[in-house]
């Protein structure tokens, strides 16, 4: 009963330690630095490319060449990692062929920060909206029903080839069922053991992806189409922790949350259910809404900014995915 042993007001007031600089410093529970930070970011084909993502203000799709120096600029600031997400703008296919290309964008972006920044952490998506005309994460029958196991087929073949490009992590964003086993069999037998796997396990069917299918160019071809047959149900938190302990129990390193502020419950129980480091994904239309409102002049994107990712730290992720990486890592470096 710890707090029924507080004497009440007027011997105990909270407000003596929250009066001094020093002693709010010194009493902070959570901390937060670059280093927790993961860049996600968009490449496209091309030399000298910046295109702007129209509804995700601040963000930019950029060739590998514009890639290098902004990453750069990230690692110079302390930044975990970058996580690849391509737009793929003429092989979108049925079956997402390019997907699986050993020399594709995302392998020869990969290898291009491995290079130069080798100590800047390297997460891939694995997934094939980017890659499929109809903008669905797998196969479709028919019907346009998502296929799973023969997903799974073309999934492992895109996540060996980002790890014999170099990647640190391979994130499966899909929700397949079985990919996290399949994914790390697969590495493993190719010989990449220590390519680790980030799992999107507790990945809701939202609508805060908006902007990332704009960015990608899936919306379109998405159409009326949804993902609710494989992403989970938002009204959902059970399930989400049986998805996190089957991903457990198929090898997966990492687990993450996403969308994150509208779900900070459950990166609470996931922190709390499993002893794995859980990341977060401060999703596009989170991060819009931080941008849209700041340029209406609504909040202070800055402030509201670190203030959300300490929020993230405070419910126990341990890596948190923001468009604002690089914003944030300036901010905490001041
Ligand atoms: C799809 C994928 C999505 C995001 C990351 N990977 C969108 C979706 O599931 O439709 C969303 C990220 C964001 O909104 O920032 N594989």
């Amino acid at each position: 009963m710890l707090h029924a042993a507080q004497p009440p007001w007027p011997a105990t007031r909270l407000r003596r330690l929250r009066s001094r600089a020093f002693a709010r410093a010194m009493i902070r529970e959570t901390a937060l630095s670059a280093s927790h930070l993961i860049w996600p970011t968009f490449v496209l084909e091309g030399e000298g490319r910046t295109v702007p993502v129209g509804t995700l203000p601040g963000v930019e799709r950029l060739s590998i060449d514009r890639l290098l120096v902004r990453a750069e600029q990230a690692a110079g600031l302390g930044v975990a990692a970058v996580a690849l997400f391509p737009v793929i703008e003429s092989e979108k296919t049925v079956h997402a062929e390019a997907a699986t290309d050993p020399d594709g964008l995302v392998p020869r972006a990969v290898r291009a920060l491995k290079q130069a920044l080798p100590d800047l952490g390297v997460i891939t998506d694995v997934a094939l909206d980017p890659y499929t005309s109809h903008g669905q994460d797998g196969l479709i029958d028919q019907r346009g029903y998502v296929l799973n196991d023969e997903t799974i087929a073309v999934l492992i073949r895109q996540a060996t080839a980002h790890a014999a490009a170099g990647a640190d992590f391979v994130a499966p964003s899909d929700m397949m069922d079985g990919r996290i086993g399949a994914i790390r069999r697969a590495l493993d037998a190719a010989g990449h053991g220590m390519t680790a796997i980030l799992a999107y396990s507790a990945k809701y069917a939202s609508s805060f992806y908006g902007p990332f299918r704009d960015a990608v160019g899936s919306a379109k071809n998405l159409g009326a189409s949804s993902k609710e047959t494989y992403q989970l149900d938002p009204a959902n938190a059970v399930e989400g922790l049986r998805e996190c302990a089957l991903d457990v129990a198929e090898g997966a390193d990492m687990l993450m949350v996403k969308p994150g502020l509208p779900y900070l419950d459950m990166v609470l129980r996931v922190r709390e259910a499993f002893d794995l480091p859980v990341a977060v994904y401060q999703v596009s239309g989170e991060y819009a809404m931080l941008r849209t409102a700041a340029a209406a002049g609504a909040l202070d994107y800055e402030r509201c900014l670190i203030e959300s990712l300490l929020a993230f730290r405070r419910a126990g992720a341990s890596a948190i995915l923001t468009y604002g990486a690089i914003d944030a890592a300036r901010l905490l470096a001041r």
